[in-house]
């Protein structure tokens, strides 16, 4: 069993979670607080013990695990060729960009959403377009009214986050589908990233659908983001990769690779095969232990600042909190000053709002809540 629980020193062991401010207590950057799965230390430890460091490849079996995941989890087959494996995922947006996009295009993207979706129009030199989510009885949405009256023929990619990173939304069928369609319909190019798609707390009631699952004809201009990076905490590894069904979008997607990337790191490849293969197990005690906290944050924010909508979360260990409501300024500011660092929701597109990442042990996470209501509340 998994001991969560378990606090880890990280301070001073060159995280960016922990050693950017040494003076605050940090809930922001999305890491874990945990170790990684021991299946995936042991391969690591493996691979290092064999002392050779030298250029890596995609091995047979990482490849046969990547496959066989996207048959188990998202119940697609797809050919090897249509695998592109990638240092990140980041990296894999602004390909995207730059594939489909010149200067003068657009991109378009539904705010609050991940950073760089705000920024990777400029390695192509194209305009950024962004609508707002809206709340539909209570959950967060698309405006598709709004993204209609929005877009142009300038328009060439559509960027998702699915889940949905800050909202922590797992998309429906109905709507990934809509917004297929919407796609088609405009000529865009849909850069669908899933990075937190194994981290739905409840697979019943709000399964995962991926861009892959799509009817043939919408998903030909899909490319879709993936990586073992969030859900097994090795995101520091540096290894994510890319599903591109059409041959033709997926050539162009690599063309423009250039001499831009670092090879990938030798060891992430191992570590990603562990994950998948062998993850399983952790990854359920995980989701409990995410789960707890995700309700121990719900209800104790409710609670104690009933002024502001905090949505069900479905997915993610990110807690998006939209203190607008409140009409404090800067609420982020209010928490560094009590002691907490949180990102800052204006990084996300909209201002007065905060994120907060409870993948961390529980009483840390209480102690957090209660400066943070103290702080909000002065
Ligand atoms: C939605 C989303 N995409 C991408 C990333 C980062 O991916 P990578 O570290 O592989 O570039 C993150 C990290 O938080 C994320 O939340």
């Amino acid at each position: 069993m998994a001991n969560f629980d378990e606090a880890i020193t990280r301070r001073e062991t060159g995280s960016l979670k922990w050693d950017r401010r040494p003076d605050l207590d940090p809930l922001w950057v999305a890491d874990m607080d945990f170790t990684s799965p021991p299946a995936v230390i042991e391969a690591l430890r493996k691979r290092v013990d064999h002392g050779v460091f030298g250029y890596g490849v995609p091995h047979a079996s990482l490849i046969e695990t990547l496959l066989d995941y996207l048959q188990r989890r998202i119940g697609i087959q797809v050919s090897e060729e249509a695998i592109v494996h990638l240092g990140g995922l980041v990296p894999a947006l602004s390909l995207g960009a730059r594939a489909f996009g010149s200067a003068g295009d657009a991109a378009m993207t539904c705010t609050p959403v991940y950073p760089p979706f705000l920024g990777i129009h400029r390695d192509a030199s194209m305009e950024l377009q962004t609508v707002d989510h809206c709340l539909i009885n209570g959950s967060w949405s698309f405006d598709w009214d709004a993204m209609e009256k929005m877009v142009t023929p300038k328009t060439k990619i559509f960027i998702l986050s699915n889940p949905a990173n800050p909202l922590g939304r797992a998309f429906s069928s109905a709507e990934i589908t809509q917004l297929a369609e919407f796609c088609e319909r405009h000529d865009l190019i849909l850069l669908s990233d899933e990075i937190h798609c194994d981290l739905i707390f409840d697979e019943e009631k709000t399964p995962h659908f991926s861009a892959l699952n799509l009817p043939d004809e919408l998903r030909k201009r899909t490319i879709t983001l993936l990586a073992p990076s969030k859900t097994y905490n090795i995101a520091g590894l540096g290894y994510a990769f890319a599903v591109i069904p059409d041959e033709k979008v997926r050539k162009r997607f690599n063309a423009v690779k250039g001499h831009t990337l670092a090879e990938i790191n030798c060891l992430a490849y191992y570590a990603a095969e562990a994950a998948y293969k062998d993850g399983e197990p952790w990854r359920q005690e995980l989701l409990a232990y995410l789960r707890k906290n995700r309700d121990l944050l719900t209800t104790t924010l409710r609670n104690a600042l009933p002024g502001i909508a905090i949505p069900e979360i479905e997915a993610t260990y990110l807690a998006w909190i939209d203190c607008r409501p409140l009409e404090i300024e800067n609420p982020t500011k209010k928490a560094e000053d009590a002691g907490l660092y949180l990102s800052d929701g204006a990084f996300f597109g909209h201002r007065n709002c905060l994120r907060i990442n409870f993948g961390t042990q529980t009483d840390r996470l209480e102690s957090a809540l209660e400066t943070l209501i103290a702080a909000v509340r002065s």
